[in-house]
């Protein structure tokens, strides 16, 4: 049997996913009574965003020359926050597709993406996607394509993953370009496992690929980290439903299998699996761990327990390791979890994911960088909660983090990009030519600045036509200052943020507006004061009084009276109550939106 194995990247939205559901139907694995929109899009959150959050596999059956072919692939997500998911991809496979939206043209990701498979060592088809719309550029592309990204022009395949057109030229492109896998079937068992699922009924299921050897149902397996045994019970292939198969896998071959994993700790996205009776030496090289970006605290609220909290968080994280939870404790907020996070929207995402896969409510804190503490004794130390920053007399230095950034944008936004670098505390690193009217502007910017609302700002001045990209690089040192917030008198450590002295006053003042408008009015007046080393630099005060919701509806409208009752209530479950003061959910990112 012929196999290729490679996978499908791009910037977000070029058309990725909807070219995976036309080779899903160019090769009879979905036809039009089956097929359903982005097929691989399997999780509820990801049809409902559009957005592609989880890489997924697919096995279908291409006939080229007259033979036989398997394809396996795997459609990876394009935001920058899930670069860890495509690195995970590129890994099981020999070829990566490089798909071009013919009216957007190469974007940040587009660049980022290829570097990653050409670090990989796969081969590469570029192929310029979405040709039926009119404003569509093919050739243009295809020569950006070739000055840009250093791949042939003439290598480009022209699609529209609309009609399907270009599809079989793909789909023969696949077999007679990409290498066949490499790895040999007569050594000892490599299996990389590359993702992974929790299932009720049938424990751990594991997403693998053969990398050498051969694996068959009855075996008994090993883990390489932990040195776990199992037998396999179950054998199969994404096509796209999982469906059994009784052949053995050999090298090349990617699927799934279930043994009767019970114990999440048994799994490890990255790890070896070899056979019991003749192991490998050696584990293959598996994944790079993935740095969290981001911090944030989850605490249990309304009727889930911190153990459910903790049930739902672990079983999550089998799906995706790619973020980190520890058990933590809040003054104001009891105990919870400190997890990290790639990003802003992998951040959401779980939180969101937690909620409904784990069916718990939670209230969450705003996110944070890590900070890195040089101490006044030497000692280096790092921190990702503000509220854990040392007495301010016994520290040295606090450095936080910088990310080099690409932006790509068209030339006219230029000067008004570079106001908002500027703004950020960005310093200019340089500026290189893309085309007549594009641009790749390098700046190095602190990651705090970038991560709320900077991707949203870059696409509002430039209309939806800038990119961005970046990877975090040094530690670097600023005035940085903590901020204290006093709730009622009371401090609450779940407010503190770590801010720039020369932003202080303005952050905090904007911080304490947003609070009075997010927290109700009680019985009593909440004075709300922002403090810095003891010092007061901005108060506000919420009068007393007890709100009567309903009394702005003026009698009348009984529907929309429900409302507004069903939303103070739904409201009140994501709330805490820290000594007298209900505090909303809202509150506690009430800082995201004061940058
Ligand atoms: P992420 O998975 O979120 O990174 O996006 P993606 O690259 O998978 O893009 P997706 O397939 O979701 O497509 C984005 C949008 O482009 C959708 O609205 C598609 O319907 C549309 N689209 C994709 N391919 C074509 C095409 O060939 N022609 C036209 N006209 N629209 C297309």
């Amino acid at each position: 049997m012929n196999i290729r194995n490679f996978c499908i990247i791009a910037h977000i939205d070029h058309g990725k996913s909807t070219l995976a559901d036309r080779m899903l139907m160019g090769t009879g694995a979905m036809d039009d009574r089956t097929r359903q929109d982005q097929a691989l899009d399997s999780m509820d959150l990801e049809r409902e965003r559009g957005i592609t959050i989880k890489a997924s596999a697919v096995s279908v059956d291409h006939v080229y020359k007259g033979e036989n072919y398997e394809l396996n692939f795997i459609d990876t997500p394009g935001h920058v926050d899930f670069h860890y998911e495509v690195s995970r991809a590129l890994a099981a496979c020999e070829g990566a597709i490089l798909v071009i939206d013919a009216t957007q043209g190469v974007e940040a990701q587009t660049v980022a993406n290829l570097y990653k498979a050409v670090d990989a060592d796969l081969e590469i088809i570029p192929v310029v996607n979405k040709i039926d719309l009119p404003s569509a550029q093919p050739e243009e592309r295809a020569l950006q394509v070739e000055q840009v990204l250093g791949l042939s022009a003439e290598d480009c395949i022209f699609t529209s993953a609309k009609s399907g057109e270009g599809v079989k030229e793909l789909l023969d492109a696949i077999c007679e370009r990409f290498p066949e896998p490499r790895g040999v079937v007569g050594e000892p068992l490599q299996a990389l496992i590359f993702d992974a699922k929790y299932d009720d009924y049938r424990g751990v299921i594991i997403y693998f690929r053969v990398v050498n050897g051969t694996m068959r149902k009855g075996d008994r397996i090993r883990m390489m980290k932990i040195g776990r045994t199992f037998y396999v019970t179950e054998l199969g292939k994404f096509r796209p439903e999982m469906t059994p198969t009784q052949e053995p896998f050999e090298a090349g071959d990617v699927g799934y299998m279930v043994a009767a994993i019970k114990t999440l700790e048994d799994v490890h996205i990255g790890d070896t699996i070899t056979l019991d009776t003749r192991p490998a030496e050696k584990a293959l090289p598996g994944y790079q761990e993935p740095a969290p970006m981001v911090y944030c605290d989850f605490y249990a609220t309304g009727d889930t327990q911190f153990d459910d909290l903790r049930d739902a968080i672990t079983k999550l994280h089998v799906n995706d390791a790619s973020f980190t939870f520890d058990p933590t404790s809040s003054e104001a907020l009891g105990s919870g979890f400190r997890c990290g996070f790639l990003g802003m929207l992998h951040m959401d995402i779980i939180q969101e994911r937690l909620e409904r896969e784990g069916d718990v409510s939670l209230v969450q804190t705003a996110p944070t960088v890590t900070y890195e503490i040089a101490m006044r004794s030497g000692e280096v130390i790092h921190i990702t909660n503000p509220a854990d920053l040392p007495d301010p007399s016994l520290i040295n230095q606090i450095r936080e983090p910088m990310v080099k950034a690409e932006i790509i944008l068209p030339t006219k936004s230029i000067g008004d990009i570079m106001k908002l670098c500027d703004q950020r505390r960005g310093v200019y690193k340089g500026q290189k030519f893309l085309s007549d009217d594009r641009q790749i502007l390098d700046y190095e910017l602190p990651l705090a600045e970038i991560i709320y609302d900077f991707f949203d700002k870059l696409k509002s001045i430039t209309s939806g036509y800038g990119t961005m990209d970046y990877q975090v690089d040094e530690f670097n040192a600023d005035q940085l200052v903590k901020m204290d917030i006093l709730v009622n008198g009371a401090q609450v450590d779940a407010l503190s943020v770590i801010v720039h002295r020369s932003k202080a006053e303005i952050r905090g003042r904007a911080l304490l507006k947003k609070l009075k408008e997010e927290i109700d009015r009680h019985m009593f007046e909440i004075p709300l004061q922002a403090v810095i080393g003891g010092k007061v630099i901005a108060r506000e005060n919420i009068k007393a009084m007890r709100k009567n919701v309903t009394a702005k509806c003026y009698g009348g409208d009984v529907t929309r009276k429900r409302k507004l009752l069903e939303k103070q209530k739904k409201g009140k479950e994501r709330m805490k109550r820290i000594g007298t003061v209900d505090i909303p959910q809202e509150a506690f990112m009430a800082v995201l939106d004061t940058g």
